[in-house]
């Protein structure tokens, strides 16, 4: 196999460490219904978006992407972050939401659908 495509299937596999840490950290809190966020669900985040953009590289040569799929990803992506927003401003202030917490597992299930279901033209 040549190194390209190595380096491409070793960032999927980056991509699902971040899907493991993001809501496998998610549902950790959920569960003790503590709607507040950790450190290891953000980090899932960030390494998901990272690994996303990486991915989003048209490398080997030959490889297809679709980017209105990766567009809408990428979207989706921002929408969790604007939620992490939200569920830290209510953290610092002593008020939890509910809402905005459950939104965050809802989308990266959301995402995790998309890539698996959307299979373009
Ligand atoms: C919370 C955010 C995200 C989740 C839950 C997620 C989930 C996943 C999952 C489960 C896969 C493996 C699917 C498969 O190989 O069949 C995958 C692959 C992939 N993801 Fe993500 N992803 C997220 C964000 C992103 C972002 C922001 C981008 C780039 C804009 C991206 C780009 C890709 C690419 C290029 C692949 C390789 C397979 C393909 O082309 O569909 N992802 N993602």
């Amino acid at each position: 196999m040549d190194p390209l495509s190595l380096l491409r299937e070793f960032l999927v596999l980056v991509h699902l460490v971040g899907f493991a840490l993001l809501l496998g950290g998610w549902a950790a809190q959920a569960v003790r219904r503590r709607y507040v966020t950790t450190t290891l669900f953000r980090t899932g985040l960030g390494v998901m978006i990272a690994s996303g953009l990486l991915l989003a590289i048209p490398f080997p040569a030959g490889v297809h992407l679709d980017y209105l799929k990766l567009g809408v990803k990428l979207v989706v992506a921002l929408a969790i972050g604007g939620a992490f927003g939200v569920v830290i401003t209510r953290e610092k202030a002593g008020r939890p939401t509910a809402g905005a917490f459950w939104t965050i597992g809802a989308l990266a299930v959301l995402n995790a659908g998309i890539a698996i279901f959307w299979h373009g033209a």
